[in-house]
């Protein structure tokens, strides 16, 4: 066995000094923090109530390890109830639930700077298994977290089961998916964005946001600790690793990379909320440190691989998007949507995606991205509207990914997209605008947790965009998520539906199913 138990003996609070300077003057390097806690650290913390009321989480997999988090607020909503200190926290992997034998363990510091919040990189595990983990601080201990680790690189697993979901809009109804997707047996769950939404409370509907739009650290904060003591949300995270992407709302709706939707912010401005937002956001997911925010930057796009099976490509296009073309909206698809300069990741994220395809190793290559993929026409007759929002709007970027795939043989594309709060399954051709354009990958759209209401409704617009766009395999309007089972040979989506979100308790149903054949872009029903 590659277990062992790591010694703390030399190290203090189990974490080398020169980890722990290196650390703070990482922490340093957020300017908005005062540094008061450093020197002080709380021997025999205390608290007034269990610190434990975010639960705990876990996320980013790889083969040897996992990211744990956790965060100390024993007052949530009361601007967490620490002391202004760094707090030793101790964590434990163990093979059972029991924690009889315990394979790592070690002490991380939730400092004051970062909301205590702790997150720990456990390496030193096995592949492709289960564990279990905890947290103690003073007398406390948390609640006992599960978890999984990737496969190894060269593994060939039988298979991999995820589920994916976005659009969480807390006023917009009750997480009702999640219940049904803690039953469901997956190896991870990956979130598209829209985690939160930024905007103040609005009476009369199901629930209400505490306080205005949110916009200072604090907000942020107050904001996803709202979200976070949902116990349908916390329990979800408790039981799987999650791979995690924002999309616009974790800050601002619509934005562009410096550029605010609303006229009259100055960039200045605009940036130091934008360091807000990312911060908190770093603070509440199970995060490694290479995302460690560097004031209003934050990298998010990264890689994770289960075996020769899967790899996904985590995007991040808004942080770095060139302006929404031609006024955002929908518009016709001419002027600045066809702009070559126009980018929806940056060169630098374009070429990391790039490369990684080109080397990965795996059958199924899943980018796990935001917004819609394939050119949605949403106007009437001769008109043709696009949303400048979503690829088409940077459209030769949109066909620069496409051709990429097609000349380069990416193995089995498939796109999984949010942001839209509906379910489409899309074919992606290499060119839309000829019908004997070959297909080069595949686009599933998960509808919204909660965003857009009980959902299941007649969407005049979308049926008929439906109808008239060739690539539209599927397209529906219910809440819910959707459930994916990989194999070597097929790759299959389950779109699980909940009839409401206006009150706790949803039933779930299977609304439609979708196989996509290993070495043939396009799904169809299963
Ligand atoms: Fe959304």
């Amino acid at each position: 066995m590659a277990h062992h138990r790591k010694s703390s003996q030399p190290r203090q609070y189990g974490i080398a000094r020169r980890d722990f300077l290196s650390y703070i003057a990482a922490v340093s390097a957020i300017p908005t923090i005062a540094l008061r806690a450093e020197g002080q650290v709380a021997q025999r913390p205390r608290f007034n109530g269990n610190p434990f009321t975010f639960g705990v989480a876990s996320g980013d997999p790889e083969p040897n390890g996992v990211v744990l988090w956790t965060r100390l607020a024993p007052q949530p909503l009361q601007g967490g109830g620490m002391p202004n200190e760094a707090v030793p926290t101790r964590w434990e992997v163990a093979d059972d639930e029991a924690f009889a034998n315990v394979v790592q363990s070690g002490v991380a510091w939730a400092m004051p700077q970062l909301g205590h919040s702790v997150h720990v990189e456990v390496d030193g595990l096995e592949p492709h298994r289960w564990y279990f983990y905890r947290f103690h601080v003073g007398d406390e201990t948390s609640p006992v977290g599960r978890t999984r680790t990737a496969p190894a690189d060269d593994a060939m697993p039988d298979r991999l089961k995820f589920a994916f979901t976005s659009c969480q809009h807390f006023e917009s109804g009750y997480f009702n998916g999640y219940p049904h997707m803690q039953q469901e047996d997956l190896d991870l769950v990956v979130h598209l964005g829209d985690y939160i939404y930024e905007y103040g409370g609005v009476d009369k509907r199901p629930r209400k946001h505490i306080g205005g739009e949110v916009k200072s650290l604090d907000d942020y904060r107050i904001r996803y600790s709202q979200y976070r003591l949902d116990e349908t949300l916390q329990e979800t995270h408790r039981l799987f690793p999650w791979l995690v992407t924002w999309d616009d709302h974790e800050f601002d709706n619509n934005y562009a990379n410096l550029v605010s939707e609303e006229e009259g912010i100055s960039p200045e401005a605009f940036l130091a909320r934008r360091m807000n937002a990312y911060q908190t956001y770093y603070e509440f997911m199970p995060l490694r440190r290479r995302s460690f925010p560097q004031g209003p930057h934050m990298r998010l796009y990264r890689g994770c691989q289960y075996g020769r099976l899967a790899n996904f490509h985590v995007l991040d296009t808004r942080q770095y998007r060139t302006d929404q073309p031609n006024g955002d909206h929908q518009k016709p698809m001419i002027g600045k949507a066809l702009d070559p300069q126009a980018t929806m990741l940056g060169a630098k994220q374009e070429h990391w995606l790039m490369s990684s395809l080109l080397s990965s190793p795996s059958t199924w290559n899943v980018l796990a991205q935001q917004v819609m993929m394939a050119p949605l026409n949403r106007g009437e007759g001769e008109y043709r509207r696009y949303s400048m929002d979503q690829w088409p709007g940077y459209e030769i970027s949109r066909r620069r990914l496409l051709r990429f795939f097609h000349e380069r043989n990416v193995p089995n594309p498939v796109v999984l997209t949010g942001d839209i709060h509906l379910n489409w399954v899309n074919d992606l051709q290499l060119d839309f605008q000829d019908p004997k354009s070959p297909l080069v990958g595949t686009e599933l759209v998960g509808t919204a947790m909660t965003s857009g209401g009980n959902g299941g409704n007649h969407i005049p617009e979308f049926e008929r965009a439906a109808a008239q766009n060739d690539f539209v395999r599927w397209y529906n309007s219910n809440r819910g998520y959707v459930s994916c089972e990989l194999t070597p040979k097929t790759w299959t989506s389950h779109f699980r539906v909940t009839p409401y979100v206006d009150k706790p308790g949803a039933p779930i149903l299977t609304k439609a199913s979708f196989v996509i054949e290993e070495g043939q872009p396009g799904a169809k029903p299963a």
